[in-house]
């Protein structure tokens, strides 16, 4: 299968950890005879210094024209702290999702047995999760006008919006997901509150009696679900949420599986699918060579089964990838009193797993 895959590094740690997936799909690429095309873009911070835009016509060009698109992360320092910036680079990052409509974010929360001791919390609490949390990507507090400053800059102001169909469209993808799940939706908003969250209710128990009363469907309050996601975690399934809530709650969830490196997240919508590490650019480690790749193999998994349709060489590379977790292979973030391995050996080992 002749396939493009569009790959943007990004900031940080962005571009080792993304040559380690780019390693990976590689393999899988010799060894099931595909044909994979990588063509390279650029995105955020490294964008901004180039060229001044976060997010150039170009690099938009080349997702629209790709099958997929791997991405490694964003941000940098010199921006986090200058909040008088007028271009940063997250907007890049923003912009690409609401210009290709990828409107719905999964977020998978799997545990894997040899690191239950890496977890913060005690194993009989965390032996059995299995949750994904999708996220609205493209609406809400992220996106909604106005947004600005008055009153000499002394007023700020966001806005938080959405429509019965952003809602309606996500729904329905949470519930499919959930049809090959565990079957549970839970939806997490703020109805006690917010007016959108109440129009979230609305719709999204329309959407399940409508099409989907076979799926058990329930209602937390985001506060609520912040607590029982670190007391009851096993309860889960799918946590279907807004933008900003899913944010949140994605990391953390991302700490009941021992280290925010390990969550990768793929991106759905009207045009070319995203696969991104949950994590963010991390600049303390950028070039070290110290960064976790494991999120972002896992994201290009996710790429090869969801978004190219091929199952079996997704499944080879998930199958690599927890051996060598089994084997405890790990970077510093994860290996404790073990030798640490660098971000490449890392990529290498999946590699020669693959081949072997
Ligand atoms: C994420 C990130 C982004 C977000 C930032 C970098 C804009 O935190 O993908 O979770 O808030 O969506
Ligand atoms: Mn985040």
């Amino acid at each position: 299968m002749e396939k493009v895959i569009a790959v943007l590094p990004g900031d940080g740690i962005g571009p080792e950890i993304t040559d380690q997936a780019v390693k990976a799909l590689k393999a899988i690429e010799k060894k099931f005879g595909h044909k994979f095309t990588f063509v390279y873009g650029i995105i955020g911070a490294s964008a901004i210094d180039l060229c001044g835009d976060p997010y150039p016509t170009e690099t938009h060009n080349l997702c629209l024209n790709s099958d997929a698109i791997l991405f490694g992360a964003i941000g940098d320092p010199k921006y986090d702290n200058n909040p008088a910036a007028k271009v940063r680079p997250e907007q890049g990052l923003l912009k690409m999702r609401k210009e290709l409509g990828l409107y719905a974010n999964i977020r998978p929360v799997e545990i894997y047995e040899s690191l239950i001791e890496r977890s913060p919390l005690k194993e009989e609490k965390i032996r059995g999760v299995d949750l994904v949390v999708v996220r609205e990507l493209t609406g809400g507090i992220y996106f909604g006008e106005p947004r600005g400053r008055d009153d000499n800059g002394n007023r700020a102001f966001d806005t938080s919006l959405y429509t019965s169909l952003e809602v309606e469209r996500i729904a329905d993808v949470a519930f499919r997901l959930a049809q090959t799940r565990k079957n549970h939706v839970t939806l997490v908003d703020k109805a006690n509150v917010l007016e959108t969250s109440r129009l979230w209710r609305e719709v999204v128990s329309r959407v399940h009696k409508k099409s989907y009363s076979r799926v058990a469907l329930d209602y937390l309050f985001v506060d609520n679900a912040a607590m029982q996601l670190v007391t009851d975690p096993t309860k889960f399934d799918v946590i279907l949420t807004e933008n900003m809530f899913g944010d949140i709650l994605s990391d953390e969830a991302s700490v009941l599986t021992g280290s925010i490196g390990l969550l990768p997240s793929a991106s759905y919508g009207l045009k070319t699918p995203l696969f991104e590490p949950i994590h963010g650019s991390y600049p303390q480690a950028a070039g070290k060579n110290i960064a976790n790749p494991l999120a972002t193999v896992l994201s290009s998994a996710m790429l090869l089964g969801d978004g190219l349709g091929l199952r079996e060489e997704a499944s080879l590379l998930k199958k690599c990838c927890k051996k060598i977790i089994d084997e405890r292979f790990f970077t510093p973030d994860l290996c404790g009193e073990l030798p640490p391995r660098t971000t490449s050996e890392v990529g290498d080992r999946i590699s020669a797993e693959i081949l072997s």
